[in-house]
């Protein structure tokens, strides 16, 4: 079996068109302008182009954004000034503070000063709290985009065995959650696993729908992965550089081998990565309307 490209650029396009199509609606019905504020800390490359990247669909979809970039070496106290001034300006819908956050400054601390309103990334308790007991307001975007993925690939997770492998606060935990959930596009049999997991192999090859989010390329191969199971491949790995000095990437699965046994794959890259910087779109836009009261 030769698996179906599950393309997380074409599914991110038709969400982004979904919401542009609202955005427009919401300025001519309501006068409302979804806002979204971004903090950086400093000029870690990746950090620097994933708040551009932001910032760049912000400002296709019709948000009005605001970008705070900050020298790495400022004060835990005035980070904590600056979200507390953005939770209280009525023109800015989702607050996102880019992490990792430098050494001396307390990521905890600035992630629970979020009013868990305006907290876009999911990473509140507060919110944490509500996707656990199946009440989210805002899912954390890279999962969410994951089971977007899926049900717009019609693939169904009723009573499907999903074996996720990763335990991160940011994907394994939660689309280990999500999916579990009674709930459409959920439902589904979950097994979580990890360094400390005996016999990983035994697992991944029960599996119906592989989530792989462990940060070690090739960390599954071809042997570890049912005929016919669908693959859904987190993992984003520099491994090399091109002449032109772009770093190559590359995900957690052996693609070559395991697309000749799986039903569906999501490259790397193209798959899982066009899906998180649209879910935050998503969440802000939901967050504009949560404000106004609109459904
Ligand atoms: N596409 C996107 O938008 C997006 C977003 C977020 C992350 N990512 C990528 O996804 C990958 C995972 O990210 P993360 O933040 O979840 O990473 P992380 O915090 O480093 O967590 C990795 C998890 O994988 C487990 N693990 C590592 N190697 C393993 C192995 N050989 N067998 C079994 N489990 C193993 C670890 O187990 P222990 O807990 O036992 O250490 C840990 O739970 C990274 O490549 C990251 O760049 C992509």
């Amino acid at each position: 079996m030769t698996a179906k490209l599950i393309s997380g650029t074409e599914v991110a396009a038709q969400i982004r068109a979904e919401i542009k199509q609202e955005v427009e609606q919401l300025k001519a019905k309501h006068n409302i302008v979804p806002g979204l504020a971004t903090v950086l800390l400093g000029l870690d490359p990746a950090s620097v182009s994933y708040i551009t990247g932001k910032e760049k669909a912000a400002k296709e979809l019709g948000f009005y954004s605001e970008r705070i970039d900050l020298p790495d070496n400022t004060p835990q106290q005035e980070v904590m000034a600056i979200v507390n001034r953005l939770n209280n300006d009525p023109k800015i819908h989702g607050v996102l503070v880019q992490v990792p956050l430098p050494k001396h400054i307390n990521e905890t601390e600035v992630l629970l000063a979020i009013d868990p309103k305006k907290d876009v990334d999911g990473f509140h308790p507060f919110n944490v709290g509500k996707m656990v007991i199946g009440e989210p307001d805002y899912l954390p975007c890279t999962p969410a985009g994951i089971q977007q993925l899926l049900i717009r690939s019609g693939i169904q997770t009723d009573g499907a065995e999903v074996v996720v492998v990763g335990r991160s606060n940011i994907v394994g935990k939660p689309i280990a959650n999500i999916l579990l959930q009674k709930a459409k596009g959920a439902n589904a049999t979950v097994t979580v696993c990890h360094t400390r997991t005996k016999d990983m192999a035994f697992h991944t090859r029960r599996a119906d729908i592989l989530i792989v989010a462990a940060g070690r390329p090739k960390a599954i191969t071809a042997d570890m992965v049912k005929e016919g199971a669908v693959v859904i491949d987190v993992g984003v790995n520099r491994i090399g550089m091109s002449k032109s000095g772009k770093a190559i990437l590359a995900g957690d699965v052996d693609f070559d081998a395991v697309k000749e046994k799986a039903s569906f794959i999501t490259p790397v890259p193209g798959g899982v990565g066009p899906m998180t910087i649209t879910m935050l779109m998503q969440n802000t836009l939901k967050a504009a309307k949560l404000t106004a009261g609109i459904k």
